[in-house]
């Protein structure tokens, strides 16, 4: 179960327009391989247009992937395509948004139904209807990567600071999500490895207000977290099937 194949592959990313995903985009192009790149703004990204400028093997879907039927609509028309992915990686990911006022709880009276359902309809709902949606499309009998960007904060185990209720109860929730689907591709895909991810503090609009506090050195610029995940990712056998890992590729507690 390795992700390295004889020819060229192709990788679908998920939050490819910003942040994490974009870098793993950028990343992979300039290495081997096709990349479908998916967000609800994937077309009209300035960063990912300048890509494709350069001739570099890169397709952009709009999508948005808490719509069910846009997940359908994208599995069909890649289906009809002929198209076969070998890695999917999931990047989107929410932790605030101006637009509906989510912003992460520091106190259980600001814990509230709307944020609840926005930050599950993204963190958690989403990677696994993608999983069911795309998995169709991954080759059955050679190695293949689903892995989904998750959170340390996700884990309950090293939950010792409280708050960001939301933003952890979804990503804890992603990450069984994630290790039930892979109990069961290790008999339906046995080449396939699942990954759940955490990538560092990093850089980008998602962290941006909350980096007051990150310690010097740890704020990892979005090309070094995709170093670094890439590296994860390219050289993942069986026995990261199912693991919960940093970015420095040690396990973290569930
Ligand atoms: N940055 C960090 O420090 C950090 C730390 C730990 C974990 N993470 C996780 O890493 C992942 C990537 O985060 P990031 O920091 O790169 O975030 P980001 O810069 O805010 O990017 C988020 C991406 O998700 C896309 N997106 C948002 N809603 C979507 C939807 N409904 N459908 C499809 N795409 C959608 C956005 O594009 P559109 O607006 O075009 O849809 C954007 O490309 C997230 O899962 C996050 O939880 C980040």
């Amino acid at each position: 179960m390795t992700s390295s194949t004889a020819h060229p592959i192709t990788r679908l990313i998920t939050g490819a327009s910003s942040g994490i995903g974009l870098a793993l985009v950028q990343h992979w192009l300039k290495k081997d391989a096709a990349v479908i790149a998916v967000s609800r703004h994937a077309c009209d990204s300035a960063a990912l247009t300048a890509l494709q400028q350069q001739g570099l093997p890169l397709d952009c879907r709009d999508v948005d992937i808490t719509d069910p039927a846009q997940l359908e609509t994208l599995a069909s028309s890649l289906r009809e395509e002929g198209q076969s992915i070998e890695q999917i990686i999931n990047c989107a990911g929410v932790l605030h948004d101006q637009t509906t006022g989510l912003t992460p709880e520091k106190r259980l009276e600001e814990v509230n139904l709307q944020n609840l359902q926005q930050s599950f309809a993204m963190n958690t709902f989403a990677p696994i209807l993608l999983a069911r949606q795309l998995l169709p499309l991954m080759p059955r009998r050679q190695p293949g990567v689903f892995a989904s960007v998750s959170a340390r904060v996700g884990s309950i185990e090293d939950n010792h600071l409280g708050g960001w209720y939301s933003y952890r109860a979804s990503k804890a929730a992603q990450n069984q999500l994630l290790r039930t689907l892979a109990i069961e591709t290790r008999r339906r895909y046995p080449q396939l490895c699942v990954l759940s991810l955490h990538p560092g503090t990093t850089d980008t609009p998602l962290s941006e207000p909350f980096q007051r506090n990150v310690p010097e050195g740890k704020l990892f610029s979005p090309a070094r977290s995709a170093r670094q995940l890439a590296d994860i990712i390219d050289n993942a056998d069986e026995n990261d099937h199912g693991r919960f890992i940093a970015w420095d590729g040690r396990d973290i507690p569930w």
